[in-house]
């Protein structure tokens, strides 16, 4: 081309253009590019197990809140430190026990919104080292288990500690003081808090810390953004949840299973299996295996993580009930393992009713059956040609019909698929549809 100035001023200009169309509609904050470049593991990962585990055990009450809420007062909540005696605690056997549930990362209570440590901290006295019957670091142990087995770990980690005479609040009617008027005492408190988690960041290098409590300040008051900073220092590619607040990489709906996909890209729904975080003798309101598969299921459908509660005993064994569901659970991810692992979100529910995920390449449709059907499964709107249908974890291959085909539309017709009652899963079955390639849907 011969370069005049006018063809140099049009040249420079469409480049102009084309840069302003590349951008993205709002620029990408440093926060989300950070995000993105870790989380394959995570949102690959689907199932976690989370931990709640300390002084609350020892009476069977609620974590932190029992005396928050004035239901025991703080020195008998206190008391608690005489029963915790992790006397059969055995790690090895813990991180065994999620892996086998098909879990493939675990999150430990490091420090509830109690202030009482699991771990050796230079920090005060309230930990299980100087302050308990068991006279003893009981996190460390679990955190060497849990990378043997081969989990990522997640350290929970409270921000508020209501034990603490440097902290702002103490109970629902007792507010010890407010920051703005005695700043240097919340600085102290600040001091004490990050030198906790530099201890937790250094010493286990977690893949995922789990902040809580965040609601009794703002993001300014507990320097969130610095905090991060510190952490992603120690360890790039450390996730962290939202409840560092406005710091965080990934959403938590708590117990409430959302009805629609969340608008985060990245989500864990955290759920205890009864009414109970920590283990309570009192609590035998369990979900049924069933249950909880199923609304793992729920998540999967929508992308989405589930991080199922345990509450060990303070003698550190875990409650049978606890037991017997992550080995159910076991068996059914294990069996659906490729429904399951690295999927996708599936398709709209108008289009089958019922969830669904998808593989990677988008070329499987899982279809999740969780009764025994009265008729054919039914999909609706599918432009591929399906060339192969399975049942999961058995393999037995299914025929299909298509109605409402005819030759002059171009509109999808109806795919029914039957499954024969000798192939279902005690619990829920998983259809396997393989597609002529990825995946399309009518209007979309
Ligand atoms: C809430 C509660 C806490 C529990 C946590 C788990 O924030 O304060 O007791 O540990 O949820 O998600």
């Amino acid at each position: 081309m011969h370069l005049t100035l006018t063809n140099l001023c049009k040249v420079v200009f469409q480049l102009l253009i084309l840069l302003l169309i590349s951008l993205p509609t709002h620029a990408q904050t440093e926060l989300e590019k950070d995000s993105l470049s870790k989380m394959d593991w995570f949102s690959e990962a689907k199932l976690g197990i989370f931990i709640h585990w300390g002084l609350y055990a020892v009476n069977g009450i609620d974590e932190s809140w029992s005396f928050y809420n004035g239901y025991i007062s703080h020195e008998d909540y206190l008391k608690q430190t005489a029963g915790f005696g992790a006397e059969n605690y055995d790690p090895k056997a813990w991180a065994k026990l999620i892996k086998e549930s098909g879990a493939k990362y675990a999150v430990i209570t490091s420090k509830h919104h109690d202030g009482f440590a699991l771990w050796d901290t230079q920090f005060g006295n309230l930990n299980a080292v100087d302050n308990s019957k068991a006279q003893r670091d009981v996190l460390t142990p679990f955190t060497k288990a849990v990378r043997k087995e081969g989990l990522k770990l997640g350290i929970y980690y409270s921000l508020p500690d209501w034990s603490s005479d440097l902290y702002t609040h103490f109970t629902t009617t007792d507010m010890r003081y407010k920051i703005a008027d005695e700043p240097e005492r919340w600085q102290k408190f600040k001091d004490y808090y990050q030198g906790q988690i530099d201890e937790l960041s250094k010493t286990y290098k977690p893949d995922l810390w789990w902040f809580d409590g965040d609601w009794e300040h703002s993001a300014e008051e507990w320097k969130a953004a610095k905090v991060r900073a510190r952490l992603l220092t120690d360890n790039s590619k450390t996730i962290i949840n939202s409840r560092l607040p406005k710091n965080g990489d990934y959403g938590t709906p708590e117990q409430g299973v959302p009805l629609t996909k969340p608008e985060e890209t990245f989500w864990e729904l955290c759920m205890t299996m009864n009414d109970s975080w920590g283990f309570q003798h009192n609590d035998h309101n369990y979900k049924t295996p069933n249950q909880i598969i199923r609304i793992f299921i729920d998540c999967l459908r929508m992308g989405g993580n589930l991080l199922l509660d345990i509450g060990p005993k303070a003698d550190g064994t875990i409650p049978e009930e606890q037991v017997e569901i992550l080995k159910e659970l076991g068996r059914w991810t294990e069996k659906h393992s490729e429904a399951i692992y690295g999927t996708q979100a599936g398709i709209p529910t108008d289009y089958y009713y019922g969830a669904s995920t998808l593989s990677k390449d988008r070329k499987t449709l899982y279809l999740f059956v969780p009764h025994k059907p009265n008729g054919p499964l039914v999909v609706r709107g599918l432009k591929n040609k399906v060339n192969r249908i399975r049942v999961v974890g058995n393999g037995t291959k299914l025929s299909q019909q298509i109605h409402n085909k005819p030759y002059w539309s171009a509109k999808p017709g109806i795919l029914y698929i039957d499954v024969p009652e000798s192939t279902l899963d005690e619990q829920v079955t998983v259809i396997a549809l393989l597609l002529d390639g990825e995946i399309e849907l009518e209007g979309k």
